[in-house]
């Protein structure tokens, strides 16, 4: 059977998410935390196999309500957040605007919308490229823009002050989404607090960088009348009862979160460092759980770390001559360090 006759243009011209399963012994290609989180009898025993997990997750929204100290009704929770982009798309359409690099799930979700996509590439220090955005806002009218702080797979967040400036172009125009999936990482406390200014901001959070990335839990913040009208394109039972509990259970175990993300924080320091101590390669600053690099031929560095078990992210076609490394255990990154030792000199 030819399928192409079949599906739509839109569709047939998409390349899928690249989420490759490569063996290996140590594992920092995607962003996730090394720390896991113990599948307790509690959790197991709260589970009810037969029955369908609470449509709304009311539960988890109050226990996430009153660690941000914002309302339940100002969050929607999704299967991740990448199915948060895909309500969002749904709800507003486009044309979607997003920086380039940036997460691909923006595009790859706005293409398969059929939604007019406008990518703007960073500038030089990987900042929001403010003339051109606002150029676009004006000249092609975007309904939604993404924009994540700290930015993946850059590392750093965008100036704040060119956010904000953003932001209040596109009043009464756009709705514009400011992706914190990195923020327990950064400096600052995000945008949470100009959510009381700004009608038309919303945020995203997810558990994924900070211990759950399998319970694929994610939440999207804002006014209740956004969120209402997001929650009609939402599958009803979109979050099984195994992510609620679980994620129910690492929420409320605060010491737990706040070490192992102190622990990332001063590892990331720590490679930090003994990066930019070796001859050839350049680490860009990062406010998140992971480090993009310049480094001398790539492809053959990230080759040999794999020969040595050692996964990360070649940014090739994205960043090119970078590879990324997220933080892992110290003792996971004092292997991938004697390995890039070895990798380069070879
Ligand atoms: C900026 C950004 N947003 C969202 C996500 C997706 O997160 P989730 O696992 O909650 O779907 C990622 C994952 O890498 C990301 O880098």
């Amino acid at each position: 059977m030819n399928v192409n006759k079949f599906i739509r243009k839109n569709i047939g011209s998409l390349s899928a998410y690249q989420a490759k399963d490569i063996p290996c012994k140590v594992k920092l290609d995607a962003n996730e935390s090394p720390f896991g989180f113990a599948i307790t009898q509690k959790i197991v025993r709260s589970i009810q196999t037969n029955r369908y997990p609470d449509p709304e997750a009311k539960a988890l929204k109050t226990v996430i309500a009153k660690d941000l100290k914002i309302r339940p009704e100002n969050i929607l929770q999704g299967n991740g957040s990448d199915e948060l982009i895909y309500y969002l798309i749904t709800t507003f359409g486009g044309p979607v605007l997003y920086p380039v690099p940036s997460f691909s799930m923006y595009g790859i979700i706005a293409h398969a919308l059929n939604e007019k996509k406008i990518p703007v590439p960073l500038d030089d220090s990987f900042d929001l490229d403010l003339k051109r955005i606002l150029l676009e806002i004006r000249k092609n009218k975007p309904k939604l823009i993404f924009l994540s702080s700290p930015n993946n797979p850059t590392g750093n967040c965008f100036s704040a002050d060119r956010i904000l400036k953003i932001i209040e172009a596109s009043a009464n125009k756009s709705v514009v989404v400011v992706d914190e999936a990195y923020q327990p990482f950064a400096g600052d406390r995000g945008f949470i607090p100009m959510l009381r200014d700004y009608e038309h901001l919303l945020l995203m959070r997810t558990l994924s960088k900070i211990g759950l990335a399998g319970m694929r839990v994610g939440f999207l913040i804002a006014r209740e009348e956004i969120i209402q009208e997001v929650n009609k394109v939402r599958l009803p039972f979109n979050l099984n009862s195994f992510s609620q509990g679980m994620a129910l259970e690492v929420m409320k175990n605060k010491a737990f979160l706040r070490r192992s993300i102190r622990t990332i924080i001063s590892e990331r320091m720590r490679l930090f460092r003994e990066l930019s101590g070796m001859r050839g390669i350049m680490p860009y600053p990062s406010e998140a759980n992971f480090i993009l690099f310049r480094v001398p031929e790539p492809d053959s560095v990230y080759e040999n770390l794999l020969k040595k078990g050692v996964l990360v992210r070649n940014m090739k076609g994205v960043v090119d001559g970078c590879l990324r490394v997220t933080v892992g255990t110290p003792g996971e990154n004092r292997v991938f360090l004697k390995a890039l030792r070895v990798a380069v000199k070879q």
